[in-house]
């Protein structure tokens, strides 16, 4: 049997070029390597912890699964759903919920980051991660490939596995984190934060028009000096558009600084950009695509949690015979 990979992505606003370049190319490259049995869903019941419209959110769902779509994720390789419509996730987090200490919760990085950017204190924000657990160890994880930010959300997948299995025999295995090569794209107005779609302004989105990316690009901050060198301690900003160049082309760092070393700003930005728009256009292209099929996405949607329930129901099944439920 193949290594059992999962991973979500919550749906909270259209992808950036920081999510592909971060996160979603890995789990294509995953997929495609044929190695491992993957599962990837979209996070809907994680992205309820944020303020959201009720209105927005059955689009925003539909924006993400396209955009994964049409980067990728392909379903005949991959089992993929929406987290909500395998309701054994849920399920086994309550089980969870009450094998995780408050203080262990209370420690999570995210959570106080995310309590300090103003979010409301509500309790499933506290208890995020135990759902996030749940998500992982429903299907028996290996391997989780994510972000490193996440890093603390698998640590306490393992401890909660590893109690689990203490208190009532063995049942998970403690899956391990796969970090990608920690690419970190930072802001186009402000190369000492990374590029997030908080801050939309110097944010990349992959659906963005050619004029709106030639606009970003243009506008994009630069450092001081004309040099275009790669030195991300000194010249944070030059540095990030030079990863992001060498990135949708494909050609090392070094012989792009090389190649513009002296033609100083605007030819650099004004090549960046094209070649930024020739990178994304396939991707774009797909996408109309997609956005013009949404019941075959429904289809397709719907073969995933079928797949995923069958697995799901049989762990959590598993799981309440364990501890005495049935
Ligand atoms: P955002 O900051 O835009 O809200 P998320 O927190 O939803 O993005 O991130 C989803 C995934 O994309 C995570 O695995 C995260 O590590 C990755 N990611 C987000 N922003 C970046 C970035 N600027 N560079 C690299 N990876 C990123
Ligand atoms: N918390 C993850 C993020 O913000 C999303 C997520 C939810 C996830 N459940 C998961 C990732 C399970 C991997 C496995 O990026």
């Amino acid at each position: 049997m193949k290594p059992i990979i999962v991973t979500g992505l919550k749906p909270s606003g259209k992808l950036h070029l920081g999510n592909y370049l971060g996160a979603v190319k890995q789990i294509i490259d995953i997929q495609n390597s044929e190695k491992y049995e993957c599962f990837c869903f979209v996070a809907d019941y994680h992205s309820l912890t944020e303020k959201y419209s009720p209105k927005e959110k059955k689009q925003e769902i539909l924006e993400v699964v396209i955009d994964l779509l049409s980067l990728g994720v392909d379903p005949q390789r991959s089992v993929f759903f929406i987290q909500s419509h395998v309701p054994e996730h849920a399920n086994l987090a309550w089980i969870f919920n009450n094998i995780v200490s408050v203080g262990k919760l209370q420690g999570m990085i995210e959570y106080k980051e995310k309590i300090q950017e103003g979010q409301p204190a509500n309790a499933g924000l506290f208890n995020y991660p135990v759902l996030m657990a749940a998500d992982i160890l429903i299907y028996k994880a290996d391997f989780v490939p994510v972000g490193e930010d996440q890093s603390q959300h698998i640590e306490i997948t393992r401890e909660i596995a590893r109690t689990f299995n203490k208190t009532f025999g063995k049942t998970f295995n403690e899956p391990k984190i796969v970090l990608s090569k920690g690419l970190r794209i930072k802001a186009l107005d402000n190369p000492n934060k990374k590029m997030s779609k908080s801050l939309p302004k110097g944010c990349l989105f992959l659906s963005d028009s050619p004029e709106v990316i030639r606009q970003k690009i243009k506008t994009a901050v630069t450092d001081s000096g004309k040099e275009i060198v790669y030195d991300p301690k000194n010249k944070p900003a030059i540095s990030n558009l030079l990863t992001i160049y060498s990135e949708v082309t494909n050609k090392p760092i070094q012989r792009i600084a090389a190649t513009y070393k002296n033609k100083g700003y605007l030819k650099f930005k004004s090549d960046l950009a094209e070649n930024i728009i020739i990178f994304l256009n396939p991707f774009q292209e797909k996408r109309k695509k997609f956005a013009a099929s949404p019941e075959k996405i429904k289809k397709d949607l719907a073969i995933g949690s079928k797949k995923a329930g069958i697995i799901a129901q049989n762990t959590l099944k598993e799981v309440k015979k364990t501890i005495g439920l049935i």
